[in-house]
């Protein structure tokens, strides 16, 4: 059987008063690549907050690999790409390299200098990003794409096996997203990483994702994406009427 990574049980997540996510369930298997899509304000960046244990739940539980989220179990096995991923400030002076390096320190290896080891963790997340060519560049000088993908990188030098992304794909021209996307397959498909992805961009989850979730307050649709619903089904299933019915 695949190993469990993620189970949400029956969760509501209440912010200023107002419940943004009610009734959640989900469970991830190791190596599925799942995307959550839905309507802007449909809780799908509250829902990732509340895996990764950032905001208080109402009512329902949540396990990463059998562990409540901010478990000291769970220390360096998730990767987190933010929604502001791509609008690192300006002013920053870093460079590519330097930011993927952030991603290997931890407080037990933070003087340890002379550590190759995480200097090839470093090599191989630049080569799997493409951006040998950049990686001396100062972040702030890489086009939208390329910063999102140096966020990528650094997620990927921590080893976590379980990467969650909130919109990667926002800003980046089609040739970074292509390359993106079939990143994020292979490390489903050769690295046994797992990879919860919400994004906008329906038709690009449905040529990469092995299973979509359609998240607006509550799940409205979870399956492999050959099944995902078409246009009519969905409307109903999201409880859209006919305007031009009788
Ligand atoms: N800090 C906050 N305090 C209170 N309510 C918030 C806060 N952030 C978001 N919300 C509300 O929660 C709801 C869901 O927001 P969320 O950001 O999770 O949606 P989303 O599906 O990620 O939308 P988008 O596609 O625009 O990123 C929205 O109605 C939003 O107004
Ligand atoms: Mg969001």
């Amino acid at each position: 059987m695949k190993k469990q990574i993620l189970d949400v049980c029956d969760l509501s997540v209440v912010r200023s008063g107002k419940v943004i996510i009610r009734d959640v369930c989900l469970t991830i298997n190791e190596g599925e690549f799942v995307a959550i899509v839905g309507p802007n304000g449909g809780g799908k960046s509250t829902f990732l907050l509340a895996i990764l244990g950032l905001l208080k739940t109402r009512s329902g539980t949540i396990e990463i690999y059998g562990h409540p989220p901010m478990s000291r179990k769970l220390h360096r096995k998730i990767g987190w790409v933010s929604q502001a991923a791509s609008y690192l400030p300006k002013d920053v002076k870093i460079t590519v390299r330097e930011l993927v390096k952030l991603g290997t320190l931890h407080s037990g290896n933070m003087f340890d200098f002379l550590d190759s080891g995480r200097n090839e963790k470093v090599n191989q997340a630049i080569r799997m990003t493409g951006l040998e060519a950049v990686q001396n560049t100062p972040v702030a000088r890489l086009s939208g794409g390329q910063r999102q993908r140096a966020v990528i990188a650094r997620a990927l030098a921590t080893e976590s096996d379980f990467i969650l992304l909130d919109e990667p794909l926002v800003g980046i021209d089609p040739e970074s997203r292509n390359s993106l996307l079939k990143l994020l397959d292979r490390l489903c498909h050769e690295q046994g990483k797992t990879i919860l992805m919400v994004s906008h961009d329906l038709t690009a989850m449905s040529r990469s994702a092995h299973r979509i979730v359609f998240l607006e307050e509550t799940i409205r649709f979870d399956g492999p994406t050959w099944s995902f619903p078409d246009m009519d089904k969905l409307a109903d299933l999201r409880g859209i009427a006919n305007v031009h019915g009788d």
